[in-house]
């Protein structure tokens, strides 16, 4: 599986997933710039990512958790979530996200 993460200059890349990761880890293991503190904690908002809308459909609900954390993130957009929050599965293959600004 991979994902597909644009980053702050606007540049897409494919990155290898596996399932019952979270796409926060992926990201991070990968080596892209996100904070994401709290270490999946969902405590500090700092993983934030917008999904890309043709994807936002196929993603769990957020919980009253997610949504209370995304709330103290800045530049919070309707599709914005925490990226600590979204497990890797197979239906998710080549999901697309942009990273936030920090
Ligand atoms: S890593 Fe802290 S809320 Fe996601």
């Amino acid at each position: 599986m991979r994902i597909r993460v644009t980053d702050h200059e606007g540049i897409e890349h494919a990155l290898e997933a596996l399932e019952g990761w979270r796409v926060m880890e992926i990201i991070r293991d990968w080596g892209y710039p996100i904070r994401a503190e709290c270490g999946g904690a969902c405590a500090c908002a700092t993983c934030h990512i917008y999904v890309d809308p043709d994807w936002v459909d196929r993603l769990l609900p957020l919980s009253d958790e997610e949504e209370a954390m995304l709330d103290q993130a800045f530049d919070v957009r309707e599709n914005s979530r925490l990226s600590c929050q979204i497990l890797m599965r197979p239906e998710l293959d080549g999901l697309h996200v942009t990273l936030a600004p920090a």
